[in-house]
């Protein structure tokens, strides 16, 4: 008989930043109401972070590779989806390579925005299956705020940083991701877009406050998501030959509580099978996903072989779902005390930056 050789989550972590942005605060800054944000979206805080994305990755890492008890020398692929990396080159994934001491590690990021996880998750399990990794650190890390515009309304309310890492490992016993499901439309795309952090325009405008910001069109970007990710879930659940009342749970990407309960009430999911944790994260992009999936764990919603599926949609536009049967453990080998250093300052303090390049953009619209 030929076993088929798979790739399944043996350790999980997340970091979420100390200081956090609550709606109180979002309701100093721009002209929005608690009751309007937790309505059309389900978010009262989300975290913001005083550290660089390479530290928030680094303490989601060691707390993932405890979980599967395993060193950083014991991982042979290294992969970062993230939308905010800290330099350009070297990339995300090697300078976390370096921080970590992975010496034995391949290393390299990945761009699906907030699908990010979710197209990680089929390329890692792809890269097993084909016996080119064994034991792969897949981690979605973001630092959002930085791109974000706290004038504007419709856009701060929504995100925030974290970082969510997960062990992918070969099994051979049934367990591990089934079949994945991955798209994109770059016409859409247009619907979402962060202009610079890239080598667009001429050099001289690379740090204009109007091309350093998200670009979005909420309710384009809710109907693409909707459809998008009640698709894929769709094609993926056929390609592992299961139905909707297969699966246990359900992790999707934390973009508005609105979103997912479209998309889960097409689908036929009951509430109880539909992990959220949006309410105190807000949309961490790429790291959403392995954020909820190991409060997931942790919380005891996932249990030996359940049937779970990730599905996610974000910027490019881009969409995806993997589906998996979790292993045998789902309790973490061990725990790592490795944390973030302490924050002395406020929120506000932490945003001062950001208003002051943004003002002068509010102040021409204004004059305009
Ligand atoms: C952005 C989003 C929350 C807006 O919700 P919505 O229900 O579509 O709201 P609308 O855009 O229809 O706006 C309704 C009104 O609320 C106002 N509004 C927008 N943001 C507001 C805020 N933070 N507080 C108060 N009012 C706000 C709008 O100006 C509009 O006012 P008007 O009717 O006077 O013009 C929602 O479209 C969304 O979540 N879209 C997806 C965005 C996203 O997650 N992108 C990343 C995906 S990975």
């Amino acid at each position: 008989m030929i076993v088929k050789r798979r790739a399944s989550i043996t350790g999980w972590g997340k970091c979420v930043p100390p200081v956090k942005l609550t709606n109180d605060d979002l309701e100093q800054l721009v002209d929005t109401t608690d009751e309007w944000i937790v309505a059309r979206t389900g978010i009262s805080e989300r975290g913001i972070s005083h550290v660089e994305v390479t530290d928030l990755a680094e303490v989601a890492a060691h707390r993932a590779l405890a979980a599967a008890g395993l060193e950083p020398t014991d991982i042979d692929l290294l992969v970062v989806a993230t939308v905010t990396p800290e330099i350009t080159c070297p990339s995300q994934a090697c300078y976390l390579q370096e921080r970590l001491g992975a010496v034995n590690a391949a290393a390299f990021d990945l761009n699906a925005a907030c699908s990010g996880w979710v197209y990680g998750s089929a390329t890692v399990a792809s890269m097993i299956e084909a016996g080119i990794a064994d034991r792969v650190l897949l981690i979605g890390a973001e630092k959002l705020h930085f791109v974000m515009d706290y004038y504007d309304r419709e856009q701060c309310i929504l995100f925030g940083d974290g970082a969510g890492a997960g062990v992918y490992e070969a099994s051979t016993a049934g367990d591990g991701v089934l079949a994945s499901d991955i798209g994109a439309d770059g016409v859409a795309g247009r619907t979402m877009v962060i202009p610079t952090l890239g080598t667009a325009g001429e050099l001289s405008q690379r740090r204009e406050p109007s091309d350093a910001r998200l670009h979005f069109e909420g309710q384009a970007v809710f109907k693409l998501a909707v459809r998008g990710m009640e698709g894929s879930v769709r094609r993926a659940l056929d390609r592992a030959g299961l139905g909707v009342d297969d699966v246990d749970l359900v992790v999707p990407h934390q973009a508005n509580l609105r979103i997912i309960n479209s998309v889960t009430r097409r689908l036929g999911v009951p509430p109880e099978k539909v992990m959220l944790n949006i309410a105190t994260h807000g949309n961490t992009s790429a790291a959403s996903i392995p954020m909820a999936l190991a409060d997931a764990v942790d919380q005891g919603r996932i249990e030996p072989n359940s049937i779970v599926v990730q599905t996610a949609f974000g910027g490019g536009l881009t969409w995806g779902t993997t589906v998996m049967r979790w292993g045998d453990r789902v309790e973490a080998i061990a725990k790592s005390d490795v944390e973030l250093p302490p924050c002395d300052k406020s929120v506000f303090e932490l945003l001062a930056d950001n208003r002051a390049f943004f003002a002068p953009l509010h102040q021409e619209q204004a004059e305009n």
